[in-house]
């Protein structure tokens, strides 16, 4: 078989060609969707997992950011700028890199993870940590490109929705049709956002027979959407979704109520949990805001809301190396500490109480 080429060449003929004049691509999309049978037993459901955390810089941005870079590079551009609660800023950082381009990163003051910060300044980003949160780095970085030859990145950039809804081709492309339900995290909403324009151009096409309810999960501490108005000190241990005003609000409101879906929030707890689930029962590891998607759907479960059967895809947005802290530490704060022993079998068998 082919290698994968990235998403600008598997799904050239549905993306804009001004992003196709210079493609600057690490290879990005084409991720496994995993069955889960344990969430589907926890379920009732039949549950994939889409999983996002497999791209190169391990997360979902890869697909918006090869086609923002791309269309950046044949402008000419030089330089380009986002906001970020550290994926964005990953990413923009590697492709600016693969562009030749200097790339400038705002990020909300000790609130990024640091797998996340070092792949900013690995990749060579001008890393600035801003006073304030995600919120306000995105306004600053909004003006600073209105004002200054830089380009904007963030998904507030048409070019990333553009890259994004490939991941919903995909998810159709890999089971026939699309799901019944999608399930997601949600944060500066953009991802939302694309998803559905991913499945509703495949379903206008025909590609599909059907687009799936979105169900968009925030963290408790940052529900802007759930609420009804901003949050202007948002707080979660998901701070990839630490976002009090999200970008993309309505456009994530459309989502919902085109699809007949939901926008809920689950708390830091159940976010923690079904991290640890996903990990230790399922075999996927990923970062505190990757699960909220699954608190949601487990949430939801528990409730009777989640239809028998029913064909849901859960994406898991970030990889667990990311931010791995939290794996060591216990379901009530404590922290896990390995157990040490000399280099021989008998010890090491007793430690594992092999009898
Ligand atoms: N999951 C992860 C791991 C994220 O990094 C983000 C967003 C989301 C979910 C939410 O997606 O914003 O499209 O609704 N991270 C952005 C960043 C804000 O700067 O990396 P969204």
């Amino acid at each position: 078989a082919q290698q994968w080429r990235g998403v600008i060449a598997e799904y050239a003929d549905r993306l804009p060609q001004h992003v196709q004049e210079r493609v600057v691509t690490l290879g990005e999309g084409g991720t496994p969707l995993v069955a889960a049978p344990r969430l589907s037993e926890l379920t009732g459901a039949q549950v994939h997992l889409k999983v996002e955390g497999m791209n190169p810089t391990g997360s979902f941005k890869d697909r918006g950011m090869t086609t923002a870079i791309s269309a950046a590079a044949g402008r000419g551009a030089r330089a380009v700028v986002c906001a970020s609660t550290g994926n964005t800023s990953a990413s923009a950082a590697a492709y600016a890199t693969a562009a030749g381009m200097t790339c400038a990163v705002l990020v909300p003051d000790g609130k990024i993870a640091m797998g996340k910060l070092s792949q900013a300044i690995a990749h060579g980003a001008r890393l600035l940590q801003v006073e304030g949160n995600f919120d306000d780095c995105l306004v600053a970085a909004r003006k600073l490109a209105e004002t200054y030859p830089v380009e904007l990145v963030n998904s507030v950039n048409p070019d990333r929705i553009q890259g994004q809804k490939t991941a919903a081709f995909e998810v159709v492309d890999a089971l026939g049709d699309a799901p019944d339900v999608h399930v997601l995290p949600v944060g500066n909403a953009g991802n939302i956002t694309a998803y559905w324009a991913g499945y509703t151009e495949y379903a206008r096409d025909g590609v599909a027979a059907r687009t799936p309810a979105m169900w968009g999960f925030q963290a408790a501490g940052a529900a802007p959407i759930v609420l009804g108005h901003p949050v202007t000190e948002p707080e979660t241990v998901a701070t990839a979704i630490r976002i009090g005003n999200p970008a993309s609000w309505e456009q994530a409101l459309a989502a919902k109520e085109e699809s007949a879906g939901l926008i809920e929030s689950v708390t830091d707890e159940q976010i923690l949990a079904a991290h640890r689930l996903l990990a230790a029962e399922v075999g996927v590891f990923v970062e505190p805001a990757s699960a909220s998607g699954v608190a949601g759907l487990l949430m939801l479960a528990e409730s009777g809301r989640v239809p028998r059967g029913a064909r849901v895809v859960v994406t898991v947005t970030g990889h667990g190396l990311k931010d791995p802290q939290w794996a060591l530490r216990t379901a009530d704060g404590g922290s896990i500490e390995p157990v040490r022993v000399s280099a021989e079998a008998m010890a090491i068998a007793s430690a594992l109480e092999l009898g």
